[in-house]
């Protein structure tokens, strides 16, 4: 069986903060397959545990001791009997023993591995040979919140999302020129200006919350009608990080205001207005499913989306919908800790006519997986950044795929 596991090795390597991570490689017979976890800044309060006790070092002695003597011998293709074993082999509900990056990342490998065994792209590998819809880049342009230091904006993300196009290479292209105006523009306003960016590459400047929106839209206005491409923005509100539990309100240190949740969902009704926002994500702390479910009811013609609320996790998800929480989902393998359970996440959405949004982590390795993983899944949307070493590892590996697949490609429909 060409596809057989032989061996699985993990070894330490950075991510772009320089902050220590998994990278495990699996052999077959015939293939070989490499894959790395990242790491988030925000991180959701469900997610799994990422390492256990005695960090990525440990997780490398159970991959030896656990995971590699369990694996060997078996079909890398089968993606869900060994996302299962993962499971039987960790034995917690939260990854704590081998840790969920550590079981993310031979998933992944492993799935790798399969498709480098039968000589197919991870994508048609994942998602069958019919598979040939791409994702729209959904990217930052200015960054605050934890994503950045100092009088950023108290915002984590503003993004921008084409709509309407042609191909990947255009969208691309049309986020790079309105991150490119951004720049001009934040310059113009502050002479002060270093060029400094996030963690993201998105830029992090001295500026007030609406100050960011209003330069934002300026941009992408201008560049939908320079390229006719129609550009809308977006936020990742990651709200979590504003909220004190204590106080019980939204904290905005820079903009010098404090908001409740009945504020918070004005403000964040308000803004969707105004800048004709097609993206909200986490406009509310990760419990508070009840003011997510009053805005989805609220906003007209934006996609309201849960990460931190949500946490790719199947059970958390499945309450939202039952509660008519959001119309969007955020999918972060590392969450969950497998593909399998990334993928039953992500079918439980589409059935509930939930976009999917394949997203990269603020922590990448510069791997470009979620590439495969966003057309694999067919996801509308892949939230990805627009420049920077990592972001852009993914961004050139869809343009790749589309040319790959070149008659047969085709940009996804974003339901708005
Ligand atoms: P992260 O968050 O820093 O946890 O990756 C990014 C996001 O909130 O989308
Ligand atoms: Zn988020």
């Amino acid at each position: 069986m060409p596809t057989k596991i032989q061996s699985i090795t993990a070894q330490k390597i950075f991510n772009i903060r320089g902050e220590e991570t998994i990278e495990i490689e699996v052999k077959t017979k015939n293939g070989f397959g490499r894959a790395s976890a990242p790491s988030g800044a925000s991180r959701g309060k469900g997610e799994v545990v990422p390492y256990p006790e005695g960090g990525v070092d440990q997780a490398m002695k159970r991959v030896k001791e656990l995971v590699e003597p369990q694996l060997i011998g078996i079909d890398a293709q089968g993606q869900e009997k060994i996302d299962l074993m993962l499971h039987q082999i960790d034995g917690t509900q939260d990854f704590r023993k081998i840790g969920g990056n550590t079981s993310y990342a031979v998933s992944l490998a492993t799935a790798d591995a399969a498709a480098s065994s039968m000589g197919r792209p991870l994508f048609t590998q994942l998602g069958g040979q019919l598979t040939s819809e791409l994702p729209h880049p959904l990217g930052n342009v200015i960054g605050g919140g934890k994503h950045a230091r100092g009088k950023a904006p108290d915002i984590q993300e503003f993004l921008v999302l084409p709509v309407k196009v042609n191909t990947f290479l255009d969208a691309a292209k049309a986020n790079i020129l309105i991150h490119q105006r951004v720049g001009a523009y934040l310059l113009k306003k502050d002479k002060t200006f270093t060029g400094g960016r996030g963690d993201e590459g998105a830029w992090a400047p001295n500026l007030k919350n609406e100050d960011a929106l209003e330069i934002a839209t300026k941009a992408c206005e201008e560049v939908s009608d320079e390229t006719g491409i129609k550009c809308k923005v977006g936020l990742d509100m990651a709200a979590s990080s504003l909220w004190d539990p204590k106080k019980k309100c939204y904290i905005y240190p820079r903009d010098e205001v404090d908001r409740d949740s009945g504020e918070q969902l004005e403000f964040v009704l308000n803004i969707i207005q105004k800048y004709k926002l097609v993206y909200v994500e986490d406009p509310f702390h990760e419990e508070d499913f009840e003011s997510f479910a009053e805005l989805t009811k609220k906003a007209k013609k934006c996609l309201i989306c849960g990460d931190d609320l949500f946490v790719t996790n199947k059970e958390r998800f499945a309450y939202g919908i039952e509660k008519g929480v959001g119309n969007a989902i955020i999918i972060k393998g590392n969450q969950v800790g497998t593909l399998t359970d990334a993928w039953e996440t992500t079918i439980l959405g589409q059935k509930a006519e939930y976009v999917p949004v394949m997203s990269h982590r603020s922590g990448e390795t510069t791997e470009a997986h979620i590439a495969h993983l966003a057309v694999a899944f067919r996801c509308p949307i892949i939230k990805a950044g627009v420049i920077e070493g990592a972001r852009i590892a993914i961004i050139n590996e869809l343009v790749r795929i589309e040319k790959m697949l070149g008659e047969r490609a085709k940009m996804a429909t974003v339901p708005l």
